[in-house]
């Protein structure tokens, strides 16, 4: 792995909710156009992991930097502006879609860059659909999203998450909500996405996806990271029991 400066830096993160820890000293360090995978029992923190990248949470302690800007940590204390904008660096798709139901495919999209980056409709408009294209959905601009099979609204989500123009994507869960046929149209515009160079942490228990497009896997376990390999070591030679009870039980 390279020196250089990572893209997200999260450093000894601690987080709690009421007395009970969530997050126990997370430090995790992602290079640009890395993918991390990270799996892992259910009520680990592996979303509450996600939403302090994104600032949806706030951290008791520890450090967390994006694209070299401090993001959250003891001395930070940004203004609603400046948050703001260092959140337009991340990009993150949730498990339920969350599009919204009264606006058309294409005006989801354009939505944010027209009204927080001021991006003049039309160029917004070609835009947008250059990424429906890209998420093999070029034909459905004009369709709400109740007319559209849950596959097709996520793969709207990641749209107008790109229209953004992130610099890294977080995913929670993108495919858990979904019947078994659409999950891997989905992961195949997430395939894209890694192959395109785009930074990615995705929370996902698709084993199959983490194998093809993973450089790292992590298993976090009662808010520790217990395991961060490569996914041939993931898979065959993991430090953790935590780990190797998690394959046992997913890979039968
Ligand atoms: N807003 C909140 N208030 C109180 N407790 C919370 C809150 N959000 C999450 N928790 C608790 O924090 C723990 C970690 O939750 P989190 O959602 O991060 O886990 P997870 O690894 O994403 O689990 P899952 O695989 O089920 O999605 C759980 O015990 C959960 O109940
Ligand atoms: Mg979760």
């Amino acid at each position: 792995m390279s020196n250089e400066n990572p893209i997200v830096e999260i450093l000894d993160v601690h987080k709690s909710y009421g007395p009970t820890p969530i997050l126990r000293g997370v430090s995790l360090r992602v290079q640009a156009g890395e993918v991390i995978v990270i799996a892992g029992r259910s009520g680990g923190g592996k979303s509450t992991l996600l939403r302090c990248i994104d600032q949806l949470e706030t951290i008791d302690s520890g450090e967390i930097t994006v694209c070299g800007e401090a993001m959250a940590g003891s001395t930070i204390h940004l203004a609603p502006g400046q948050m703001a904008r260092l959140r337009q660096n991340l990009g993150m798709v949730f498990q339920q879609f969350n599009l919204f139901p009264h606006l058309s495919v294409l005006d989801n999209i354009i939505a944010a860059p027209t009204k927080v980056l001021g991006i003049p409709r039309a160029l917004a408009t070609a835009e947008a659909r250059v990424l429906l294209a890209r998420v093999g959905l070029p034909e459905k601009e004009n369709a709400f999203p109740k007319q559209l099979s849950g596959g097709q609204q996520q793969r709207v989500a990641i749209a107008r998450a790109l229209a953004m123009q992130p610099k890294v994507m977080l995913f929670d869960e993108p495919t858990s909500a979904l019947d078994p046929e659409m999950i891997r149209e989905v992961l195949d515009v997430m395939m894209d996405l890694s192959r395109r160079g785009m930074t990615m942490i995705v929370v996902s228990h698709e084993m199959s996806f983490a194998r093809a497009a993973a450089d790292r896997i992590i298993l976090m376990h009662r808010g520790q990271i217990v395991d961060d390999l490569p996914p041939e070591q993931f898979f065959t030679a993991p430090s953790s029991e935590h780990t190797r009870q998690f394959l046992a039980k997913r890979l039968g």
